[in-house]
């Protein structure tokens, strides 16, 4: 592949060889120095239009841990903001050699459509609520680390699903890796017309989590919000907000993740989100170690990590 957009055109087994090139990636962002020539003369480019903590600095952590030369568009400090179009920007990092670009953007299709139009490869860092398949990936791994095979696993995903983007490549991925996916979220962030892939929907979290191997909070996109939130940010806490209290009732050692950022004290209380069963701070870490895969299976040949 040149590209990733979104995980529907991998197989399982791409996705397992990608989670497996992750693993010694890990090993090497351990070390006290953590520096290689791997990607040396190679030139990642990060082009954000939507802002981005832990995707933005991850890319750029990896690709230098690889070698790589890197540089960030500041969106609004750049040409972009005297009207120039997203294409001829793009065209614009073509013209000067860079090997690949990592593009975040409010529209969905955005990345799939540079792909298209640039011999360089593209990774989606985001797409509006389309697809952001290194989320995806990064929360599989984690996921494997701690419950290992996803075949057979319950993992219930609650919250706004209608907005989310990590949602979407997560239950394409999960289906293939042949878990089972619950999704949970109000009737208004959950639409009954949506094609959530046959994967189940259920609108009462407290039903689901019985047996649930991982349950992962998804942020409430308040800047997506149309017409205010329904129901309100009390209601929405007390029916779907997680808890150490409400999570008992796995019965299971349960791990809990959640992409980033929080709203703390609205889908996940402060307690769980910094207790022991909490993987948060764990994806952040593996986030980096799965993107320095992805890169370095784009645009890294054929040869070895340079060890
Ligand atoms: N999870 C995630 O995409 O976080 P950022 O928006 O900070 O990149």
């Amino acid at each position: 592949h040149k590209d990733l957009l979104d995980l529907d055109i991998l197989t399982a087994e791409e996705i397992k060889h990608i989670l497996k090139t992750a693993a010694p990636m890990k090993e090497i962002l351990a070390r006290p120095n953590k520096k290689l020539p791997t990607l040396r003369g190679k030139s990642v480019v990060m082009l954000f239009y939507e802002n981005s903590t832990r995707t933005r600095t991850s890319f750029e952590t990896a690709a230098k841990i690889l070698g790589a030369d890197t540089s960030n568009i500041a969106v609004a400090q750049s040409s972009v903001s005297k009207g120039e179009t997203l294409l001829d920007t793009a065209k614009t990092l073509q013209a000067m050699k860079v090997d690949l670009v990592v593009i975040r953007h409010g529209s969905s299709g955005v990345a799939g459509f540079l792909a298209d139009e640039l011999s360089a490869g593209v990774i989606n860092g985001g797409d509006g609520q389309h697809a952001h398949p290194t989320q995806a990936l990064l929360d599989f791994f984690t996921m494997q680390e701690r419950l290992g095979e996803l075949q057979g696993k319950k993992i219930v995903i609650v919250g706004d699903v209608l907005h989310s983007r990590v949602v979407r490549s997560n239950v394409l991925g999960l289906k293939k890796l042949g878990a089972e996916v619950v999704l949970v979220g109000p009737p208004t962030l959950l639409p009954s017309e949506m094609n959530y892939l046959g994967v189940k929907t259920s609108y009462d979290l407290d039903k689901e989590l019985p047996g649930a191997d991982a349950v992962m909070a998804l942020r409430l996109q308040l800047e997506r919000q149309q017409s205010g939130l329904f129901p309100s940010i009390r209601e929405y806490s007390r029916l779907y907000g997680l808890s150490l209290e409400r999570l008992k009732q796995t019965g299971k050692d349960t791990i809990i993740m959640h992409p980033g950022p929080m709203n703390r004290g609205v889908e996940i209380t402060s307690d769980l989100a910094d207790s022991v069963q909490s993987v948060i701070e764990e994806q952040v870490t593996n986030g980096v170690a799965v993107r320095m895969a992805l890169i370095y299976l784009l645009i890294g040949g054929t040869g070895s990590v340079v060890d």
